[in-house]
């Protein structure tokens, strides 16, 4: 399987970039800071031997694809992802529909993985054209009242056929703490939904289609016991939310769509394998790492965009931005994350991109290969669009043309860019990707003295939202 490229050429300019010289000063400084990753913090990690400074130690989704691998050869029926498998194959035939409730780091990965391998239309699809993989919602990620009652609402109204599992769902619920306010008040609402639809079957089939995934103690833990859930999943400890994307978090509603978790985990090995072995000159994470960074640092870029040019990436965008922005953005320092879709954002953007503040830096995320057969423009005798002249040009053809139309135009005002060029979308390349930028984003804290795991900032909401509810 081919590996993801980066390119920075679009950023390596005396003029409105950085130089190779500055690239290769900071070879050191991240050679050093791979060992830390590689082998410092395991041996931390496993010793509990954590310094201060490294407060949490959320390291182990560096490990964990390697370890759910192995651990699913060792054992196929009892490891995790063996688990994964039955319960999802297992329910394929028994319901048409699953809610995935969760919010920040509990959803998004899947919402993105869903978006970037599924067919765009897949909930609107037909069971059988779905080949009985469930239409998939997201919710607990709000408390928006008209969100939450047309889902509700949605859900009673089941599938277009007759049987009887077009009228079921399943609820995948997520939360590491398992105390979330958003995801616990979704959770209770729906679970009241699933426990009416499911009638008189409620006593018998509730704990087969409440799926769990949560932390080893904790209150929705507690709630799993009770209603009596056959299989509760873990969020891994030493996994941090927005780092678990690879785990039973990400894994258990990837596998209910029918999506290969094997090559999504064989991806990310592959990236860690690429990420401890190749030169720092051919290395894709430090080498994303050290051009960003320099780009902050000398030509004040303080807006990083992740302009993605194919509509499958939106939401792998916008697990990036979260994850960046909650790992790094701390002690008043971390650039802010940006998701464009292009080139649908040129047209909303661009302007303000082009000759607004230049403080950004974009990196492209291009598609090499569309997993469709590329269509043509057309010929038409109604030429008054006077697009004959382009009728067997095809649509990536004309991507291709935006995407250096638009990265000269950037270049032409002073504006670096990068470009991610991905083989294609598929399992595999995902897993590449999210481990690339997993990766990435704690190199790049560390770098910059920040500690990227955990988010005390936002506890502060939470304690002002319970407060103005009436708790203590
Ligand atoms: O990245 C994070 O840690 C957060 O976005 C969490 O995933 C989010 O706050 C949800 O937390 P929990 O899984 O405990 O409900």
């Amino acid at each position: 399987m081919p590996l993801l490229r980066f390119d920075p050429s679009g950023s390596i300019n005396s003029d409105f970039g950085i130089t190779e010289d500055q690239i290769a000063g900071l070879s050191d400084t991240l050679g050093n800071l791979r060992t830390e990753m590689v082998e410092t913090d395991q041996q931390q990690y496993e010793s509990g031997q954590i310094p201060e400074n490294k407060q949490p130690l959320d390291a182990r989704f560096f490990w964990l694809p390697e370890e759910q691998l192995a651990a699913y050869q060792s054992d196929r029926a009892e490891s995790e992802l063996g688990r994964i498998f039955q319960v999802a194959n297992g329910m394929h035939n028994e319901i048409d529909a699953v809610v995935v409730l969760g919010i920040g780091g509990s959803y998004m990965g899947a919402r993105a993985m869903m978006e970037a391998c599924c067919d765009p239309y897949h909930n609107e699809l037909t069971r059988a054209a779905r080949g009985s993989k469930p239409r998939m919602y997201f919710e607990g990620n709000n408390v928006d009242n008209d969100a939450s009652s047309a889902l509700w609402h949605r859900l009673k109204a089941g599938g277009s056929g007759p049987t009887e599992a077009e009228q079921r769902f399943a609820i995948v619920v997520i939360s590491k703490s398992g105390g979330t306010m958003e995801t616990a008040v979704a959770f209770r609402q729906c679970l009241a939904a699933l426990e009416e639809s499911l009638g008189d079957q409620a006593a018998s089939q509730l704990g087969r289609f409440v799926i769990p995934v949560t932390g080893a103690q904790g209150k929705l833990h507690d709630l799993a016991s009770a209603i009596g859930c056959q299989q509760v999943f873990s969020v891994p400890e030493g996994v941090g939310g927005r780092f678990s994307v690879l785990s039973s978090v990400g894994l258990m509603p990837a596998a209910m769509l029918g999506l290969d978790c094997m090559k999504l985990l064989e991806g990310a090995v592959a990236m860690n394998e690429h990420f401890r072995t190749a030169s720092y000159e051919d290395n894709v994470v430090l080498q994303y790492v050290a051009v960003n960074h320099l780009l902050a640092k000398y030509r004040d870029k303080s807006i990083r965009v992740m302009s993605v040019w194919s509509k499958a990436l939106e939401s792998v965008g916008l697990w990036y931005d979260q994850l960046l922005a909650e790992s790094n953005g701390k002690e008043g320092l971390g650039v802010t994350p940006l998701t464009t879709v292009n080139t649908r954002d040129l047209h909303s953007r661009h302007q303000q991109h082009q000759q607004g503040r230049n403080d950004k830096v974009f990196n492209n995320v291009i598609v090499e290969n569309y997993r469709t057969d590329p269509l043509p423009v057309g010929h038409s005798e109604r030429n008054q669009d006077e697009l004959n002249d382009l009728s067997d040009r095809t649509l990536p053809e004309i991507m291709a043309a935006a995407i250096k139309g638009t990265n000269d135009a950037l270049h032409e005002d002073g504006r670096p860019t990068t470009d991610i060029l991905l083989p294609g979308i598929d399992t595999h390349v995902l897993g590449q990707l999210f481990q690339m930028l997993m990766i990435a984003t704690v190199i790049e804290g560390r770098l910059l003295g920040i500690n990227p795991y955990g988010q005390p900032g936002v506890e502060q909401y939470k304690r002002n939202m319970n407060k103005n509810l009436g708790r203590t």
